[in-house]
């Protein structure tokens, strides 16, 4: 069941902080997504015990190859928090975060910080590796933290026991914004004998294909280009260069409605705006109709709206 079909070309969805959490992910499952990634989960927290923590852990009942991010830099509360997740069912496996760029969580030597210290980022999986019960070890990473380092990096995880790796083409100093280096990711994946995931600005179908075919790397992880737009993932997994989006009511609905069970009426109105913004997009009136939802907390009022602007 958590098995991954690597010789298939597999889709995944990014990890988004704010963005992939149960209903979103359930929603992408529907369009096909092979493989999906939790928000990324601070190891702290998850040992501090956090409520709201566990509550982001959740797997969605069509989730069949979810995998928990974690965030951390110490081992020994890195290998509690695996054992904490190793009683968790549903969990495909645990990707460790390599590519966070945020102060905080870099001042902490996590996320993208690791790429610093490639030795102290290899006993991490190793650990990772040898405490973990589930399917796979993973690690998603950027390609350096200020010089370009692609090769080294991905032979490093590869070598501490990664079976596959996840690769964002910008170094930490280049945001989210500098341009990707596909050429940096082709260069890793060729490196290394474990399947990579190409990341990065991968925003339709047709740049999907190219970026696949420059780097031949074995999946396809996309992240921003698929909030408001989860057909993308059932165009890769169909090979359809256009797509029926006729649906996209009841998809907005049912996301609604996963919203607001997972968070309650009134969070889940307010954290879906962001969402409504990115399936709204490129829709005649959208300006005027992202005005407007901004302002409703009510639910019959919002349900209201959405008939009428969708249909
Ligand atoms: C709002 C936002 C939240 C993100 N959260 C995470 C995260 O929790 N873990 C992670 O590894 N990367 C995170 N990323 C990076 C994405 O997973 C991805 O690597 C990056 O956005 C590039 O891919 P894309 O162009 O397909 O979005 C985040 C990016 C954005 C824009």
């Amino acid at each position: 069941m958590f098995e991954i079909d690597f010789s298939q070309s597999p889709s995944a969805l990014a990890p988004l902080a704010g963005f992939t959490d149960l209903p979103f992910r359930y929603v992408c499952k529907k369009f096909d997504v092979d493989l999906t990634f939790s928000e990324m989960i601070s190891v702290n927290a998850l040992i501090r015990n956090s409520k709201k923590t566990f509550h982001m852990l959740k797997c969605a009942s069509n989730e069949d190859r979810y995998i928990v991010q974690i965030a951390g830099s110490d081992i020994n509360n890195i290998i509690k928090a695996v054992e904490i997740l190793n009683d968790i069912d549903g969990i495909a496996g645990i990707d460790l975060n390599c590519g966070c760029p945020v102060p905080k969580v870099v001042a902490q030597d996590a996320g993208s910080s690791l790429l610093k210290d490639l030795s102290h980022l290899s006993h991490i999986v190793e650990a990772i590796k040898k405490y973990s019960n589930k399917h796979y070890t993973s690690v998603k990473t950027r390609i350096g933290f200020s010089e370009k380092t692609p090769e080294i990096i991905a032979k490093t995880i590869e070598s501490a026991g990664a079976d596959f790796i996840s690769i964002h083409g910008r170094t930490r100093s280049g945001g989210y914004k500098s341009e990707i280096d596909y050429d940096a990711i082709r260069r890793a994946n060729k490196t290394v004998k474990i399947p990579v995931f190409a990341n990065g600005d991968i925003t339709t179908y047709e740049k999907a294909l190219e970026v696949r075919n420059f780097t031949k790397c074995e999946g396809l992880m996309i992240g921003r280009g698929a909030i408001g737009n989860p057909w993308i993932f059932y165009q890769l997994k169909h090979n359809q260069s256009s797509v029926d989006k006729s649906l996209i009511k009841s998809v907005v609905l049912e996301h609604l409605q996963l919203m607001i069970e997972f968070y309650g009426d009134k969070f889940g109105i307010i954290l879906f705006r962001k969402h409504l913004h990115a399936y709204s997009k490129s829709l005649p009136q959208a300006s005027i109709f992202r005005h407007k939802i901004n302002a409703i907390s009510d639910k019959n009022e919002l349900l209201e709206t959405l008939e009428e602007f969708f249909t």
